[in-house]
């Protein structure tokens, strides 16, 4: 990731490098023993937990925001049964989760729209449950966005946010600015859980050392090693966090 707030346009050249990349998907997937689709920092068991936080009603409606390629709330909308919308403000990324999605899912479960984290353009009260994977500390602020999550959900509806939250003063500037335990409240939310991940965090770390030690063929791995060199280097000072909570 570079250090100004990336746009969409970073992001659409970032999917589509990893397009290009089984090379990057299968470092990731090595190192996290998920399958290649996956292939976020997120290991299997923080998939199995999303999953079971959300408590979804099966018919229910998932949002998934910044979904990016999509796999992680298609995998939670496989296991139950429930409809999906994806939101991302990359094109590129939601024409790989189209695509995903249609192989994953029975046809007509799940529709991907461009939109930002902070005006989804989705209605309000409609989601039974959402999920934001380490994408909050995009927004501009990460209150922003937690606001807008409030507004989609129906009463009851659940939350389950990943992300990291600052462990001293040298954390990226992005990730100084996320405070789940402080938002959460601030945006409406009730029953906000917030629990570190060292599991999770050691998993990614597998991740970053993996991409590292990997032959740089193309700009995927390569734009993967650049992010794991940054990550190791401010690694003591990130905290992985899982957050839930629900709308009133
Ligand atoms: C680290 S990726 C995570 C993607 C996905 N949640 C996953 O775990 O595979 C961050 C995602 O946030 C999206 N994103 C960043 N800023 C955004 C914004 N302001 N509005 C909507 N999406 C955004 C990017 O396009 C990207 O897909």
């Amino acid at each position: 990731m570079t250090a100004a707030r990336p746009d969409a346009g970073y992001f659409d050249q970032w999917y589509a490098d990893m397009a290009a990349s089984p090379a990057r998907d299968a470092i990731i997937a090595r190192a996290l023993r998920l399958p290649p689709e996956l292939a976020g920092v997120l290991p299997e068991p923080a998939v199995t937990e999303l999953t079971s936080e959300l408590r979804l009603p099966r018919d229910g409606l998932l949002l998934d925001v910044a979904c990016g390629r999509g796999g992680y709330g298609i995998e939670v909308a496989h296991h139950t049964g429930t409809r999906l919308v994806g939101v991302d403000f990359s094109a590129v990324a939601l024409e790989l989760a189209t695509a995903l999605g249609t192989r994953r899912l029975p046809a007509g479960r799940a529709e991907f729209r461009l939109g930002t984290l902070v005006a989804t353009g989705l209605p309000a009260g409609a989601a039974d449950g959402l999920m934001c994977v380490d994408a909050v500390q995009f927004a501009d602020p990460p209150l922003a966005a937690l606001a807008e999550f409030r507004r989609l959900l129906a009463p009851g509806g659940r939350l389950a946010l990943t992300c990291w939250e600052a462990a001293d003063g040298q954390a990226p500037p992005r990730i100084q600015a996320v405070d789940l335990r402080r938002d959460l409240p601030a945006a409406g939310f009730l029953d906000v859980r917030v629990h570190e991940r060292p599991d999770w965090r050691e998993a990614e770390r597998r991740v970053w050392q993996e991409a590292v030690a990997a032959d740089g063929s193309d700009p995927a791995v390569r734009s993967l090693q650049d992010e794991g060199r940054r990550s190791l280097d401010t690694f003591a000072s990130l905290r992985r966090v899982f957050a839930t909570a629900t709308a009133p």
